[in-house]
């Protein structure tokens, strides 16, 4: 028998999930060094441009897509051309590489969370307590699988029951978190030093890495060429205004972002200076953020807003991406949810415990040089990714048309204003920018330029 799929029960239900979606590490943690690294205020308009014009013209297109085949991606794309049938079975790739490794980096932050309500973050602001922790065999396996478990827990509920009502809840809670913490630290003394060194633009860092920085950020950000806003399309309404909740998102997306940065960078830079504020990786959330929450008066209650905060919007973004490889796997082998979870989440241990281990015991074996978990980000951040989405932009582009997302778009009689940028993105623009992303971090990668 074949089960009904799943569905959001309106217009605010989805963009809250999709919001819940985008929001997560991206922004709160990647985003803030991003733009220290790269000139501040001239990352941020870069940055910003190019989220309306290329970010919007790809996540209407997935968006447009679920919705239209009424399918997640893994035969979305098929049934728009059969040529591209493949093409759902590479986007399936993604997820299902991202959530074991995205799951360890949850269980750290389950793990500080628990730090900071138990009082010890003292301890963790010494420099060597993040390696040492990671390091750990069984302590991170155990976090992990913690937040692998809440994940399933909300993704076996379903669409509207559970991942909508839980994205209704945790968003708001994000928000109100994300400004108080934001506002207590700019009342800090001193931080508007940090606030200019954030927005004031540095034009000597402005290069052509910028914007490439910047495109794969946003790309990474959307949550975009992984599945998810395919599937969580193709779970709306028909009559859902679907180019004002793509704008609704990349507001979401966008404003948590540059928050972010106000919460992070004025912090560090007072307590580390401008050299703490472009630690990059781990070091900025793990390290540099608890040693200034330790070291700043009410830093422990701060700390803890900041670490629940941040565990919340990587919940709602693992969620997402369990949802996109549970929801493909019950279209294409017309399985329970419940079964598809089991499948998911088997899989998920086999790939998330070497991904663990090999911040540890296992930190000898290596794939081209790295250990698993930055290999298998390497895989589909900056590989497979960009190549879905080119090869999405092919296929909207120059085979099946425009034309399709547009009618999907205005199918209630809607204005669709941003109509002409959205083809000459598809078609021209966004296919060359993401060679010139895919050729940039190749050449990062194989050390033949630096970032
Ligand atoms: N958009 C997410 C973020 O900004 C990225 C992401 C989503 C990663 C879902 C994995 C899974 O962090």
């Amino acid at each position: 028998m074949e089960k009904k799929r799943g569905s959001f029960s309106g217009g605010l239900g989805f963009v809250l999930a999709a919001a819940g979606s985008a929001v997560g590490l991206g922004n709160l943690w990647r985003f803030p060094y991003l733009a220290a690294q790269y000139g501040g205020g001239i990352f941020i308009l870069v940055y910003i441009i190019l989220a309306l014009t290329f970010g919007f013209a790809l996540l209407t297109t997935e968006i447009a897509i679920g919705r239209k085949t009424g399918s997640s991606h893994i035969l979305a794309y098929g049934k728009l051309d059969k040529r591209f049938g493949f093409l759902g079975y590479l986007a399936a790739i993604v997820p299902v590489i991202i959530l074991p490794y995205y799951s360890v980096i949850g269980g750290w932050i389950i793990k500080y969370v628990t730090i900071f309500v138990t009082g010890t973050q003292a301890e963790v602001a010494n420099n060597s307590y993040f390696g040492s922790f990671i390091g750990d065999t069984f302590s991170p396996l155990f976090f992990f699988m913690i937040f692998l478990g809440l994940t399933m827990l909300i993704v076996i509920g379903g669409v509207e029951k559970s991942i909508e009502k839980i994205s209704k809840i945790l968003m708001p809670i994000l928000l109100v978190l994300m400004v108080g913490v934001s506002i207590y630290v700019l009342t800090l003394p001193g931080s508007m030093e940090g606030v200019k060194f954030y927005l004031l633009p540095d034009f000597s860092k402005f290069s052509l890495i910028t914007v490439c920085a910047a495109m794969g950020q946003l790309f990474y950000s959307l949550s975009i060429a992984m599945g998810i806003m395919i599937t969580y399309g193709s779970y709306t309404h028909k009559d859902m205004n679907l180019s004002r909740s793509v704008v609704h998102i990349e507001i979401f997306d966008t404003i948590v972002a540059l928050f972010a940065g106000f919460m992070v960078i004025p912090a560090v830079y007072m307590f580390n200076g401008e050299a703490g504020t472009t630690a990059s990786g781990p070091g900025l959330m793990f390290q540099s953020l608890p040693s200034v929450f330790n070291q700043m008066a009410g830093g422990r209650i701060i700390g803890l807003a900041f670490f629940i905060l941040v565990a919340l919007a990587a919940l709602t973004s693992s969620v997402s991406v369990m949802e996109a490889i549970v929801s493909s796997i019950m279209d294409k082998l017309k399985i329970s949810r419940g079964k598809a979870c089991a499948i998911v989440v088997i899989v998920s241990l086999a790939l998330g415990i070497p991904s663990s281990l090999g911040n540890g015991v296992w930190s000898n074996i290596t794939i081209l040089g790295m250990d698993f978990l930055t290999f298998f980000d390497y895989l589909s951040n900056y590989v497979i990714m960009p190549i879905v989405a080119l090869l999405t932009c092919i296929l909207i582009g120059w085979f099946v048309g425009t034309k399709v997302i547009k009618d999907e778009v205005t199918r209630n009689g809607e204005k669709f204003r941003r109509q002409a940028v959205l083809d000459v993105m598809i078609k021209y623009i966004a296919p060359v920018l993401l060679l010139i992303i895919l050729i940039f971090y190749s050449l990062v990668q194989f050390g033949l330029i630096s970032m």
